[in-house]
């Protein structure tokens, strides 16, 4: 977990949160499909919380990247997530699984997902991702 300074520029937000999802990109565990992915996000309180994607034997019990990130930050009691950056070894933008955008709708619903690649990053809201999300009250 790191901590940033506050007040922090919208830019500067992006350009940490990218360098953290980077860091962790180099963390994955993906022998199998070799796809390196790396999440970072960014909680009310200033903190950034990295994930990266975790592969099994079993081959069924993946874990993307943004979830192991949001799983970081809501066991380490964060409370608001503010936003959301994903990266992808292969340098293409990598949108969300339809798992992780569920999780996100639940546990980060007013967060900015932004999705990083070599030709740019782009900004979406949780419900351009996730129109008509599950929800139980
Ligand atoms: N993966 C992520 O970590 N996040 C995504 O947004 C899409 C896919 C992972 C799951 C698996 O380990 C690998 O990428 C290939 O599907």
């Amino acid at each position: 977990m790191n901590l940033l300074n506050e007040p922090v520029s919208t830019e500067d937000l992006i350009d940490a949160l990218q360098r953290e999802a980077l860091g962790a990109l180099e963390r994955a565990r993906a022998p199998y499909s070799g796809f390196q992915v790396g999440a970072a996000v960014y909680t009310e309180d200033g903190k950034i919380y990295t994930g990266c994607n975790i592969e099994n034997s079993s081959l069924t019990l993946v874990i993307c990247a943004e979830r192991v990130a949001l799983l970081n930050a809501l066991s380490d009691g964060a409370k608001g997530i503010k936003a959301i950056m994903v990266v992808s070894g292969s340098g293409d933008f990598c949108y969300p699984c339809g798992i992780c955008r569920q999780f996100i709708a639940e546990f980060a619903p007013d967060s900015a997902l932004y999705i990083a690649g070599r030709k740019g990053i782009k900004k979406y809201s949780v419900s351009e991702l996730l129109p008509h999300p599950f929800v139980r009250k």
